[in-house]
């Protein structure tokens, strides 16, 4: 599967959002990941609408919209028709996935979903024809710059391994603590989109950040 890098705009500088996103994306990023929180089904709030709205005239990247948002469904239009090109919804925010993954498709979205680390795989089983991305959160969700879950390398690999068992060619992303220490065994496991935000925003130079991961990729 082509990889694709999603730096996460949650570890920007926010008075420089607009250049800081055009230096990844000068630098060859394919996506941008935009983390929504809504201050319940994660404890921090981070922004919505408003953020993604303006950002889109200003860039080409695919927006790839993470939502950490309890009943998800109340929001997927407006989130499509502010410029999302991927939806995401956790499993665990929604009494209805199905339904949710079906109103992410009637709005003409990718649709995804995403799982905390502890919510098993089977959870996915009945809903994979709806299916172009699966997230599979290396870290508990709410906040950037925390430390990779050594054993998400093995449910990244058994969810790879399934895929493949049954023909299925659906990417596999995977999002928190992921830097230059971290990469390998990820990609390895059979990840393909790769969510980094302090490691492309935190610190050092934008550009230089995102290039080392697209050269980690060809590796
Ligand atoms: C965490 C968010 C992540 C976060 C990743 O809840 O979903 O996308 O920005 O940040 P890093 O790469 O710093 O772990
Ligand atoms: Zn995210």
């Amino acid at each position: 599967m082509e990889r694709k890098l999603a730096p996460s705009i949650l570890s920007c500088d926010f008075t420089k959002l607009g250049e800081q996103v055009a230096e990844t994306e000068q630098a060859g990023t394919q996506y941008l990941h935009i983390d929504v929180m809504d201050g319940l089904f994660v404890p921090s709030i981070s922004f919505g609408m408003p953020i993604i709205k303006s950002l889109r005239p200003k860039s080409n990247l695919v927006f790839d919209v993470h939502l950490m948002v309890e009943n998800p469904e109340r929001y997927i239009e407006e989130f499509a028709a502010c410029g999302a090109d991927i939806i995401t919804v956790h499993a665990e925010a929604t009494r209805h996935l199905d339904r949710a993954l079906e109103m992410i498709r009637l709005c003409g979205k990718k649709a995804a979903v995403a799982l905390n680390p502890s919510t098993p795989l089977c959870v996915l089983d009945h809903v994979l024809d709806r299916l172009d991305m699966i997230l599979l959160m290396s870290v508990n969700p709410g906040f950037g710059g925390q430390k990779y879950i050594p054993c998400m390398t093995d449910k990244i690999r058994q969810l790879r391994s399934k895929l493949e068992q049954e023909g299925r060619h659906i990417d596999i992303e995977v999002d928190g603590g992921i830097n230059m220490s971290t990469l390998d065994q990820v990609l390895e496991a059979g990840a393909n989109v790769i969510v980094a935000g302090s490691a492309v925003f935190g610190k050092g130079d934008i550009a230089a950040n995102t290039r080392a991961f697209l050269e980690a990729f060809e590796k």
